[in-house]
């Protein structure tokens, strides 16, 4: 668990979790974070990773399914992110597109991950900041909030809404 990831998507998700939602954790690992947070909050949890072995107790359900895949998952969520993940994904334009189908009307989308440019000694493609807003947009999402730390990036999005959109 990279702990300054954790701790800065905490610091954004916190204040955005009330009673009842269903929270969505994409590329959750082992699931170790989405635990913690059905433990200590009121909410339901849904884990997707594509390297995991199902798992469903108490308020917590854990699927072998690929970010790219979201919508095979049934309903709607009020919180989703993405930690330390999104550079893992082949096809991010896809699950921010899909994405943007799965979450309720005022529902918000947060993602953090390396930032473009760090060094982490892995050979791994990281995105900048512009090019994750960039994706946002053309996915139907407007970024509400979003910035970068020292080795991380961060921004969070809500549904575009447009006149008439839907009413969940
Ligand atoms: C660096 S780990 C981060 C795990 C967890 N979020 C954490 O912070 O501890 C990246 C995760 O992305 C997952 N992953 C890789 N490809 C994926 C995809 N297409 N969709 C969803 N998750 C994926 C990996 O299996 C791995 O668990």
């Amino acid at each position: 668990m990279e702990q300054s990831g954790k701790q800065l998507l905490l610091r954004l998700l916190l204040p955005l979790l009330s009673e009842g939602m269903r929270v969505l954790d994409i590329g959750c690992g082992t699931g170790e974070v989405l635990y913690e947070l059905v433990q200590r909050y009121p909410i339901r949890g849904v884990g997707i990773d594509p390297y995991l072995c199902g798992r469903c107790e108490n308020k917590l359900e854990l699927v072998k399914l690929e970010a790219e895949k979201i919508q095979e998952l049934p309903g709607l969520f009020d919180l989703a992110y993405t930690l330390m993940s999104l550079h893992h994904f082949e096809d991010p334009l896809t699950f921010f597109c899909q994405m943007s189908t799965k979450l309720t009307r005022y529902g918000r989308l947060i993602v953090v991950d390396w930032k473009k440019g760090i060094r982490t000694g892995v050979p791994e493609k990281y995105y900048s900041l512009g090019e994750v807003t960039e994706v946002f947009s053309k996915a139907g999402l407007t970024s509400i909030d979003y910035g970068e730390e020292v080795f991380h990036l961060y921004a969070v999005a809500s549904l575009t809404l447009t006149r008439g959109a839907r009413n969940q």
